[in-house]
């Protein structure tokens, strides 16, 4: 644990310089890597060591290495790919912030913002590198989260659902894909859903579909009878989760339902994932109480919280 710092910046490396790619198609040389890599062979085959103790590499033979099956979950072609969001995680601006967990200790608050006087969303627009990264890291968490929701939750008595802060649309495209009879609404920030086109483009096309540029703390999209907050409601500090779910309130129908799906806090991931929420952006996982008391401030009652087989628990509030 003492080195995790350094073995989730060789995991990042790693995935940065396309190592795991650069050994698909079998036993691959330190002095070959090391050139298409553009790196030093000493210092590249130093951090290989490491990735062979981590279990992402192996050295098949002296000075020739291979991917391990867990290694490949940083290829990027991979259908389980984590290249973008181990990235993500590793991006300087990201560790400067982590660096700073102590003053978030003290404040509450998230260390971007004090770091750089504005919010992590609010800068990603003009951050095309890093915003890419986010983008396809939110893709890669998604094809599991997705999987995951699917069975646990039964989207089949809904009408019309809009997804709150829903990236590009890969969730609710799958969901319109499954359900013929649903319609749907995808909200994101305008920089985020320029890239939605392609992916709901036919259900745009057959009339079940709109796309909303537009930010959930102003207002949120009306008609829809479930509203999903997936990976979202974890990224608001209290004021902003307030203010989300006061919006929602006010356009959602008498009978609908909110349903947040978030890690679970009570778990590795979770907790990690909550303290990485704390330093970014004051945000973080809440537990039962909290949620309630926050649902009961918004003008929501909590009905229920369904597992799912992966990271995510969903939980289910209604009107008041
Ligand atoms: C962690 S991502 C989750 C995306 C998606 N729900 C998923 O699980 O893949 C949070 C999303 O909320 C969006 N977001 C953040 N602040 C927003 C705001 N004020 N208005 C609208 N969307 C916002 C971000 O652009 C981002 O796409």
């Amino acid at each position: 644990m003492l080195f995790g710092a350094i073995q989730a910046q060789a995991l990042g490396v790693a995935a940065e310089l396309r190592i795991p790619d650069l050994l698909r198609d079998g036993p691959t040389g330190l002095y070959q890597l090391a050139t298409a890599t553009h790196t030093d062979p000493m210092a590249l085959e130093r951090m290989m060591r490491l990735l062979v103790q981590m279990g992402i590499v192996a050295e098949s033979r002296p000075g020739k290495f291979i991917c391990t099956a867990t290694g490949k979950h940083l290829q990027a072609e991979s259908p389980s790919s984590l290249r973008n969001y181990t990235r993500l995680t590793n991006l300087e601006m990201v560790l400067h912030v982590v660096a700073r967990l102590g003053r978030s200790l003290h404040t509450a608050e998230s260390q971007f913002t004090a770091l750089h006087g504005k919010g992590f969303y609010e800068s990603l627009p003009n951050l095309p590198a890093e915003a890419a990264i986010f983008n396809g890291a939110m893709q890669e968490i998604s094809e599991q989260d997705i999987i995951d929701m699917r069975d646990a939750y039964d989207f089949s008595r809904c009408r019309c659902v809009v997804d709150v802060g829903g990236g590009q649309g890969h969730l609710l495209a799958a969901l319109l894909d499954d359900y013929p009879g649903l319609n749907g609404v995808l909200l994101d920030v305008p920089a985020v859903i320029a890239g939605a086109g392609a992916i709901l483009h036919d259900h745009v096309a057959g009339g079940r579909c709109r796309v909303v540029g537009g930010d959930f703390l102003q207002s949120v999209p009306a008609g829809g009878d479930l509203y999903l907050l997936k990976r979202v409601l974890s990224h608001c500090t209290e004021e902003q989760a307030r203010t989300l779910l006061t919006n929602i309130r006010s356009v959602i129908a008498p009978k609908g339902r909110l349903v947040l799906a978030d890690p679970d806090p009570a778990s590795l991931y979770g907790a990690s994932f909550d303290v990485l929420m704390l330093v970014l952006l004051g945000g973080g996982l809440r537990t039962g109480k909290q949620l309630k008391e926050l649902f009961a401030a918004a003008g929501f009652a909590y009905k229920r919280t369904v597992g799912t087989s992966g990271e995510l628990q969903l939980i289910e509030a209604s009107p008041a």
